[in-house]
Order: C-alpha cells, then structure tokens, then sequence
C-alpha cells in the first residue's frame, strides 16, 4: 500500500440522528399477543448519520457528527462505538438528564422485511444547545456536510455555515418531515428513499418526480433514488445547455436503459444515457443524464439484514465526492458498500473498511 491518500484526510461533519438499536432475527414476524424467540440479537449504534458517518470513517474519511444523547448506557455506548470508528464525538451534546434514542428491530428471515419502532431522544436538540463558534470549529476544514433531515432546526444552522463557507451539503431525504423544505433548499446533493420523490412532488412517476425536484430546487447537482434489490437512479443536472438536441421523454429514456440491463451480471454495474434534455410531461425540462445503478444480486443464504443499506449507500456517495468518482464508478462502489453491509445483522456490523478486498478495484 501507498502511503496515506488525500482522501484519508477529507473531513465530513454530519447533523441528524444517532441511536442505540436493539436487533432481533426471528424465522418469521409474530402476531399480535404471540409469544416468540429470536434466532439472534444484536445491539449496535444506529441512526442515519451515526451509520452514515460511520460508513465514510470505515472508507477513510473524518467525520465528525452533531447530534445529542443524554448521560445513560445506551448514550455512553453510542458514544464509545463512534470512537472505535475513528468518529470525532466532540460535537455530541450530552445531556444529564432525559434519554438517547433508541429502536427496537425486529428482523424477519422470511422476508427479509426490517420493523422498526423509534422512541426519539428527550430532550431534543435545539440550535441552543451548541454554541455557534462550536458549529463553526465543527465545520473548520470540512469538504462536505451529510444531513439526515432530523433535528431540523440545528441541521438549519449547520447548513446556513456551510453553505457561507461554500461546504457542499448531501441530504438523506427518507420521508416528509418538519422542516425538511427549507434544509432541501440550500443541499447540493440528495439521496432518497423509495417513495420520497413522489411523495414530495406529486409527480406520476419516479423519473417526472427526480425532474421535478430538479427543477424546483435549482441548486441541487444530482438526486438519487435508491430502491432496494432494484438498486438506485440517477439525475444529474448537466451544468451547459445542449441547445439543438430533441427533448427525450424521461419516462422512455428510463425504459430505453431498462432493457440494456444484463440479468445475468451478478456485481452492480451503471447504464447511463447521453447528456439530453429530458422532458416530464406536465412538468418541465432539465438538460442533463439519466443514470441506472444496478444491485449486487446477494445470494439467499448470504443476505442477512438490510437495516440501514440506504445509509451505508449515502456513506459511500459522501466518500466518493470526495475522492471525485465519476457518477457511473460512484453508483457501482456504493452498490458494493451497501450490498456487503446487508451480510451481517445490524447497521454497521458488515460495513467494510477502505482495505477490504471487495473494493479493492475502486481504492487504488
Ligand atoms: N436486498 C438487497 N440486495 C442487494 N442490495 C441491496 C438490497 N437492499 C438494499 N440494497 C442496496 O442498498 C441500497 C439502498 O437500499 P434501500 O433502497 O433499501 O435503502 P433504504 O430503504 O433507505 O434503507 P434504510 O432506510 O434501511 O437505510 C440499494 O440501492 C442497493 O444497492
Ligand atoms: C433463515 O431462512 C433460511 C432460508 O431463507 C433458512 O435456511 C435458515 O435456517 C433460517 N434461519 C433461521 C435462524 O431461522
Ligand atoms: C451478459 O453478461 C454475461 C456475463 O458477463 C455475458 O457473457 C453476456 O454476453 C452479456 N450479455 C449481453 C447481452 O451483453
């Protein structure tokens, strides 16, 4: 090995959730009343920029979070987890009194379905908590801030320095949340789940939906959408007009990379079309490309647990901003992240470091 990369040195700040999970397998999900045992059990730091985070330190970034636990076990064990990660904890805000968040999830192996049930933090996090010259030492040096959409208010705060610092901001979009428009505002990146994009424009389908969101956000540079086993899509806005190519409808675009996908490829592979403008009807235009990013296709017997894969997919986009991979390497590496993370129980337990083989052919 090389000595230490530039990208060993990137430091990350991240503002939303951190939390305790308490993991149970069970062969199949109880009934109401049912008295059932796990198969296994596992409790383990979680949180989307607790998992986020820790995913980009494993890569080789410095993160540093911003968040709130109160003075209990479970805030001491979240506490020591990030530390073993390599994860600056300086920033967390302990509370003497009150409780850390913590979620119960239960883990069918059936269906590989993931249940949770949240109990947040009290008290919560409000701007007052951190002096401003902390958010601004926290921010000191940082390539990039991550937000969860959670502790709306102090992720505000966060995201106004940084964008006076011109610090570029990916979010976590999951669902509608208080708060969440105005943090969407000033982000340059997003990575959502499933149902978001629909859910926050309205629009007929996934791709008139990511046209959308562009359009109305006109600072965003690329969203992505991650869906699963289906793995993710891509839109990014191209920076110069294309002034005399044809407008391609987004929805046939979409359809047209579907079919030059190969079923029989089993690692995550990128199809991508030309710089187009690109047309939701009823919608609008947007010049720029259209990005499919395919799963790994996990054998049964090795896909253990999908909690958190959406958040070990983000840790992985931060990491390859970082280290400036084209859109197409950076789908692919994020594919492998989350697709090894889903071979262990829990959020972080399959999270692989920057030395692992399996990523070998992306790290040099
Ligand atoms: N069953 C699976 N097989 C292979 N890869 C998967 C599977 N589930 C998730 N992934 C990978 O993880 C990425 C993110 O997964 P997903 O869309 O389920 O995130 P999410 O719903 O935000 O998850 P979470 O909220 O638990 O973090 C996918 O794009 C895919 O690459
Ligand atoms: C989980 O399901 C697989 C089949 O998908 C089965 O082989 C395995 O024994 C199950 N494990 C437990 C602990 O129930
Ligand atoms: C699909 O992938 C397989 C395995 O890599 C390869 O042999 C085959 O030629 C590919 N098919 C097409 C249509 O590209």
């Amino acid at each position: 090995m090389s000595g230490e990369s530039l990208q060993e040195n990137f430091i990350v700040v991240g503002c939303g959730a951190v939390g305790l999970d308490l993991l149970a397998t069970v062969a199949a999900f109880p009934k109401p009343d049912q008295k059932i045992r796990s198969t296994s059990f596992k409790t383990q730091g979680g949180g989307n920029t607790g998992n986020a985070l820790t995913c980009a330190a494993r890569l080789g970034l410095k993160p540093r979070i911003i968040s709130k636990v109160a003075d209990d076990t479970q805030g001491r064990s979240i506490l020591d987890e990030f530390q073993a990660d390599g994860v600056d904890t300086s920033f967390i805000v302990v509370s003497k009194e009150g409780t850390s968040p913590f979620t119960y999830i239960i883990v069918d192996n059936q269906t590989k379905s993931r249940t949770c049930l949240h109990t947040p933090g009290f008290p919560p996090m409000k701007p007052d908590d951190l002096p401003e010259s902390s958010i601004l030492s926290a921010l000191n040096g940082a390539r990039i801030a991550y937000l969860d959409g959670r502790l709306h208010e102090t992720a505000l705060v966060v995201a106004h320095e940084a964008v006076k610092k011109n610090i570029p901001i990916l979010m976590d979009a999951e669902r509608l949340r208080e708060g969440l428009d105005d943090l969407l505002k000033v982000v340059d990146y997003v990575v959502c789940a499933a149902q978001f994009p629909q859910a926050w424009t309205k629009a007929a389908t996934v791709p008139k939906a990511l046209i959308s969101m562009l359009l109305s956000l006109p600072k965003i540079k690329f969203v992505i959408v991650t869906l699963g086993k289906d793995g993710c899509i891509m839109l990014e806005r191209s920076a110069n007009e294309v002034p005399s190519t044809e407008e391609m409808d987004v929805d046939k675009l979409l359809e047209s990379l579907e079919t030059r996908k190969n079923g029989s490829v089993c690692i995550p592979t990128c199809i991508s079309s030309s710089v187009t403008k690109l047309r939701a009807e009823g919608i609008g235009t947007i010049c720029g490309r259209l990005y499919i990013g395919t799963a790994e296709n996990i054998p049964p017997s090795e896909l253990i647990d999908t909690t958190g894969a959406g958040d070990a997919f983000s840790g992985a986009v931060l990491y390859a901003i970082c280290a400036n991979f084209a859109p197409e390497k950076m789908l692919c590496f994020a594919a492998n992240v989350a697709a090894a993370k889903c071979r262990a129980l829990g959020a972080r337990s399959g999270l692989p470091h920057r030395t692992d083989q399996r990523l070998a052919s992306f790290m040099q």
